[in-house]
């Protein structure tokens, strides 16, 4: 293995040499997850070769976020046409191309088939060996994951015509072939932005040290090696052609959203009105309100306006005088809270860092809205959830803690007068139904609200990795 240089000698990152989804994200309305099996390594690499000038750049995104903000502010109200596409490459996808070099993160050499168990994940286990409750296909091997963002149906459509054409993707001539596709789309009208249970998504991701120049005031600034492998806060040595490249854990999320519905209004926070209650209780799970806006700056009241904010809707820490030690405006294990617990980690004695901990998400809805019949019957008839997405240049102190060591950990934050449960949205216990909550209402805080089933199912994932383009010129792809 040729291992990188000291820090001192390696160029600036340029954002012509990193994929586009890690540091910037696509824009997009839809977005497709092509997941692939190599069938013939010369012919795929050949054909890599080919696809890697499509391959939309960090440079590129940001021209486009560009664009469509000039097009806004000159009264357009179409969408451009615009789209993005990104490869990445799971470790059986690496070992398949003769890629032997190790890439140093044990969760991804792994797999995530083999840290089902690890994360929570429901399976069963016969002969020692566990299954997680997974779709088929991710419980066997995937190579490689494909992304395509666009506008439009036309736009991906045309996108994954041009892809499957270049890589060869079967039926035809076959390098490669598809194992999965999954479509993800914003959802319509009002609830652009928001995942399937109504909350607006998107709103807190780490900035990027010297590539986020303008943060929002409260969103924190990473070193750059805490998303890119090879850079200055990366924490292991790597292989020189890594540099640049982010792992991806993706995660296939199912959401029970009636059922989720259901039990907001069986337990809605006593004196409001039921509708109010199961409102005040959905906000107080997740930390935000529907609109977005932090139930720590907004602990009673809703407030949109605030929610719209960019300059006010991440500035809290969790550190009003009297609320470490209290759940008065957020709950312990609120969503928000447990994934980023902020001060609750920096005010200990001595203080504790999160920035090892932090990923940039890039997730999409998928899946129908909810129909009459399963709003009137409060149970899930079709299918719907979360393409999860996050970017860290080490998956063991990124997703993998987060999910694990945060969200399924019932003590975490630590020193708390009262035991804080489960990440109310994503923690996972062993048995689903000793799941709690304390703080779900503020003014019987020490009360442990059960939470009676898991309403966000995985049905598989993977762990890949996305290399920058010099590498896919270098290592994976053979004119
Ligand atoms: C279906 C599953 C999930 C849903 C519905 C969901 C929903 C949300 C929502 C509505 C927010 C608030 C908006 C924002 O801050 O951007 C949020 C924030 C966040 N979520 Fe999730 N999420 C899900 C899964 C996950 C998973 C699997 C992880 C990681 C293990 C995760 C980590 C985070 C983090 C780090 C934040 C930002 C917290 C902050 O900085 O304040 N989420 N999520």
């Amino acid at each position: 293995m040729t291992n990188l240089p000291p820090p001192t000698v390696v160029p600036p990152a340029d954002p012509k040499n990193v994929q586009g989804d890690i540091t910037i994200g696509f824009a997009k309305r839809l977005e497709t997850a092509i997941f692939f099996i190599v069938d013939d390594v010369d012919s795929f690499r050949k054909q890599l070769a080919l696809l890697v000038p499509k391959i939309t750049t960090a440079d590129q995104v940001a021209n486009d976020k560009d664009s469509i903000k000039k097009h806004k502010q000159s009264g357009g109200t179409d969408l451009l046409k615009i789209s993005g596409l990104n490869i990445a490459f799971s470790q059986s996808g690496l070992t398949k191309l003769g890629i032997t070099d190790d890439l140093g993160d044990a969760a991804f050499k792994e797999g995530q088939f083999t840290d089902a168990q690890n994360l929570g994940d429901k399976g069963s286990t016969s002969g020692g060996v566990f299954t997680p409750d997974w779709i088929p296909t991710f419980r066997s091997a995937v190579h490689g994951i494909i992304i395509i963002a666009g506008d439009s149906q036309t736009t991906i459509d045309e996108r994954v015509a041009e892809t499957t054409q270049i890589i060869h993707l079967a039926p035809k001539n076959g390098s490669c072939h598809q194992v999965l596709r999954l479509d993800g789309a914003v959802r319509p009208g009002d609830q652009k932005g928001h995942e399937h249970f109504g909350f607006l998504d998107g709103i807190s991701n780490p900035a990027i040290e010297k590539i986020d120049v303008n943060p929002f005031p409260g969103q924190e600034t990473v070193r750059q090696g805490i998303i890119l492998l090879g850079r200055n806060g990366d924490p292991t040595t790597r292989p020189a052609w890594a540099l640049d490249g982010s792992f991806l854990a993706f995660r296939y999320l199912f959401q029970l959203v009636p059922e989720f519905n259901d039990f907001l209004l069986h337990n809605a926070i006593p004196g409001l009105t039921p509708e109010e209650g199961a409102e005040f209780l959905g906000a107080r799970l997740f930390g935000r309100w529907k609109s977005g806006a932090p139930l720590d700056l907004a602990p009673l009241k809703d407030d949109p306006v605030l929610a719209a904010d960019p300059q006010r809707n991440n500035n809290f820490r969790y550190n009003f005088p009297e609320d470490p030690q209290t759940q008065d405006r957020c709950p312990f294990a609120a969503h928000v809270r447990k994934t980023n617990p902020r001060f609750d980690l920096e005010g200990l004695n001595p203080p504790a860092s999160t920035e090892a901990r932090r990923i940039v998400r890039r997730g999409i809805p998928f899946g129908p809205e909810l129909s009459a019949q399963e709003q009137q019957q409060n149970t899930t008839l079709q299918g719907r959830g979360l393409l999860f997405r996050c970017y860290q240049s080490d998956i063991t102190n990124g997703f993998q803690f987060v999910q694990h060591s945060w969200a399924n950990n019932t003590a975490f934050p630590p020193q708390k007068p009262e035991t804080p449960g489960f990440d109310a949205i994503i923690g996972q216990a062993a048995d689903p139904t000793s799941r709690t909550i304390t703080g779900a209402d503020p003014k019987a805080q020490t009360t442990a609200l059960p939470l009676p089933i898991e309403w966000v199912v995985p049905k598989g994932g993977e762990y890949f990795f996305s290399p920058s383009i010099p590498a896919l010129k270098s290592t994976f792809g053979k004119v």
